[in-house]
């Protein structure tokens, strides 16, 4: 299997179950990805481990160095990667504490370096984004669910939002019209900059909570957590069994 490296998002600072063998400072012409890389065994196979929010959970997603995390990935041989990320769901058949594997996405993010292909261009590229996750790793971890017996939502667009704040209940609706089940706010530009990269990448995506105007009263970090909680055990169960699948 070609390597595999997870990058993991609230709830998931450090990856429960992974035998750590070291940890690795890269820098890249981007700056400082969000942490020191963490090599390690994880159910008795090689990945690389790094979390999205620091090793301490302080960079708010519109602050993550995005281009530097995926280049440091790049930079030491990666070619498959995971993006565990917490969602809201704009979609009632996704419920919080589920997972899903999106296969579409809508870009609302701005003010992010989103891009490698920006200066000192020999000439100007525009990748295919069509389908913009790798369907081999989609194909892959949903394989890892069947074989987990965990049922995740197979399909549906993350909606990629600036934050830090949530949204309004509007902003969920026109979400909603525009095809959107999934808001979040870290999904791009990870997604398209692994694209530019040429790096398989595909989004694990756990529902933390309803979106605004979908449940009764405010969305309350602590509920957040409580089904971050239960959702990263499903997460843990798939993971562990994404190397039989790929
Ligand atoms: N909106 C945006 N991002 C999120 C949400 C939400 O409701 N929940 C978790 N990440």
């Amino acid at each position: 299997m070609s390597k595999l490296a997870i990058i993991g998002g609230s709830g998931i600072t450090r990856l429960n179950g992974l035998e750590i063998l070291r940890r690795e400072v890269v820098h890249t012409p981007y700056g400082e990805p969000s942490a020191p890389l963490t090599h390690g065994i994880f159910h008795g196979h090689e990945l690389i481990f790094l979390p999205r929010h620091g090793a301490a959970h302080t960079i708010p997603p519109h602050r993550v160095n995005y281009r530097a995390n995926l280049w440091a990935l790049k930079q030491i041989g990666i070619e498959n990667v995971v993006g565990v990320a917490a969602v809201g769901s704009v979609n009632r058949v996704m419920a919080p504490g589920t997972i899903v594997i999106p296969d579409q996405i809508i870009d609302y993010t701005y003010d992010r370096d989103h891009t490698y292909f920006d200066d000192n261009l020999t000439h100007v590229t525009h990748i295919d984004f069509t389908s913009p996750y790798c369907e081999a790793l989609r194909q892959a971890l949903l394989a890892s669910a069947a074989s987990a017996n965990i049922d995740v939502g197979a399909g549906g667009t993350y909606g990629a939002t600036q934050g830090p704040r949530l949204e309004t209940s509007r902003e969920i609706d026109r979400m909603e019209q525009d095809g959107c089940d999934l808001v979040g706010m870290t999904g791009m530009p990870e997604a398209s900059l692994a694209r530019e990269l040429e790096i398989c990448y595909a989004c694990c995506a756990v529902v933390a909570n309803w979106a605004a105007g979908r449940s009764d009263g405010p969305i309350t970090m602590s509920k957040i957590e409580e089904h971050l909680t239960e959702g990263m055990k499903k997460v843990y169960k798939i993971l562990s069994k994404l190397f039989i699948s790929i």
